[in-house]
């Protein structure tokens, strides 16, 4: 039976919004996602696919002109809001739950510190070595189920080798952080796999793929060659930022934007961003009333990504175990068709901090949003007609909003008056259902009593995952940013 999809509420909500959607032709692809990164020092290491360009944090900033103060990211990946705005003179605070982000934002603050000299003595030494040598079954990798097969067994005894090694003669901490984090960027280059949004597609010379059609990821680097050609990036990155700062010593403070101060040794500090590890669904509401001035972000997105899936390389290499990989997917914000509902545990939360009032106002606000209403009724419809080619994405939908209306009013409590809130988000379609992920979540935020200033949108949308184009053809999806004010 064909369901009757209704779009009344979405419409009403499009007229309401639809002055504040302007197309941005500075904001294309290359500047909002992590592609821009390619070439900036620091943020090419790791290739954090999830993570947006340090030119897009510096657009918003200039463009919107806020006074600096203290900017928040509560979703900070592998931090690059905090890095790029602290070079801009913000002190900045992250939020980061996935060990991954939370490690690249740790390795970064090192290498900003670290002594360049002695780094490249100790990797002049290193390149003389042959790893497996210093192999040890004691450090072996422990692998997670999914990650089991990842690598060549020449390639995991030089990288067990290398850590080993790391591990038991480098004597300088912040140099043995770094070394291990170069090890941790080369991950996926050594390996069989390929990150692919919801899980590791594995190439076929690795004797684990399943898929109809053989994949093959390309050239599969050595584990001496891809470490030789990682070190040669961060040491010369390295370099250049210190040419940059050194240059910056002779030049009138005025004609530069960065604020980097002079430490008692003489050298060169940027403001370290602060950054704390866990939910922020926990962490935000600790944070005092009217403390930010302003938020930049990017949530993940409702695509069904898996952060957990797509790191598992990574994780397995921090040392999460199957049970903690499991925990950290049921904390993350729900964007997966695993995800358990969060509501009992945010009812509990607020109780126990004697906010139970706020739970049930935000509660409230989730249950009086009608677009949402909406598209949550119709999807629950094509489930019981068994049209939804997974039948927990109504309940994935239903979870990223309920959790959102959480981060949203905790973000406008603690803004001050004045302040800005950006976000990346992208817009996305289940069974060629529109879903205004934009449009929805300024009405929550207005809810909450921030005013809507823009919904940029980006010149190409872009149409959702690959397996709904067969059915429902591509259209184009809005990809935006969208600025809130207090
Ligand atoms: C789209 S990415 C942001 C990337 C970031 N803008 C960057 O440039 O690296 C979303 C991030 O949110 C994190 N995340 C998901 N759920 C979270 C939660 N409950 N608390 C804090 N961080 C979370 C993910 O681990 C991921 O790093």
């Amino acid at each position: 039976m064909p369901i009757f999809s209704s779009l009344t509420a979405r419409n009403a909500l499009y007229e309401k919004f639809k002055s504040k959607i302007i197309n941005n032709p500075i904001l294309d692809r290359n500047l909002v996602s992590y592609q821009g990164n390619k070439q900036a020092p620091f943020s090419a290491w790791f290739k954090y696919r999830e993570g947006f360009s340090e030119r897009l944090v510096t657009y918003i900033l200039k463009t919107l002109q806020p006074k600096p103060g203290l900017l928040l990211d509560p979703f900070s990946g592998s931090g690059t809001s905090l890095f790029t705005a602290s070079e801009l003179g913000w002190q900045t605070t992250g939020i980061e739950l996935l060990p991954v982000g939370i490690f690249a934002t740790e390795a970064r603050i090192i290498a900003q510190k670290i002594n360049i000299e002695l780094l490249k003595s100790v990797i002049y030494k290193l390149e003389k070595i042959d790893y497996k040598d210093y192999y040890k079954d004691s450090l072996a990798f422990k692998h997670l189920a999914i990650t089991r097969g990842a690598f060549s067994e020449i390639n995991e005894k030089q990288l067990v080798g290398y850590l080993s090694y790391c591990h038991d003669f480098i004597r300088d901490k912040n140099i043995q952080q770094l070394l291990m984090y170069t090890a941790l960027c080369i991950l996926e280059d050594i390996s069989y796999t390929r990150k692919d949004g919801q899980y590791l597609r594995w190439d076929f010379r690795s004797g684990r793929s399943k898929g109809k059609t053989e994949f093959n990821k390309g050239e599969i680097l050595s584990f001496e060659d891809a470490i030789r050609r990682k070190l040669k990036q961060i040491i010369s990155d390295l370099e250049l930022d210190y040419i940059q700062l050194d240059l910056f010593s002779n030049t009138e403070l005025s004609t530069f934007t960065t604020i980097k101060s002079v430490n008692k040794s003489g050298n060169f500090e940027i403001l370290e961003p602060q950054l704390y590890e866990g939910s922020c669904l926990e962490i935000l509401p600790t944070f005092p009333d009217n403390s930010i001035d302003v938020v930049i972000t990017s949530p993940p997105y409702l695509n069904r990504y898996d952060y957990t899936r797509t790191y598992a390389l990574e994780l397995a290499f921090l040392g999460c175990s199957e049970d903690k990989v499991k925990n950290l997917r049921q904390q993350m914000l729900s964007c997966t068709v695993e995800n358990r509902d969060k509501h009992k545990y945010l009812e509990e939360y607020y109780t126990s901090k004697e906010r139970y009032d706020e739970f049930l106002k935000i509660d409230a606000v989730f249950k009086q949003q009608a677009a949402l209403q909406e598209v949550l009724m119709i999807l629950e419809e094509y489930k019981k007609e068994r049209n939804l080619n997974n039948k927990n994405i109504a309940r994935m939908v239903h979870n990223y909003f309920y959790e959102m209306c959480f981060v949203i009013y905790e973000l406008s409590r603690i803004l001050k008056s004045g302040g800005i809130i950006t976000i990346v988000n992208d817009n996305v379609k289940y069974a060629g259902e529109e879903i205004p992920v934009d449009l929805i979540l300024s009405d929550i935020a207005e809810s909450f009593g921030l005013r809507t200033k823009y919904i940029w949108t980006l010149g190409r949308g872009k149409g959702n995952s690959s397996q709904q184009m067969g059915s429902y053809g591509r259209t184009e999806l809005r990809k935006c940013v969208y600025i809130w004010e207090k």
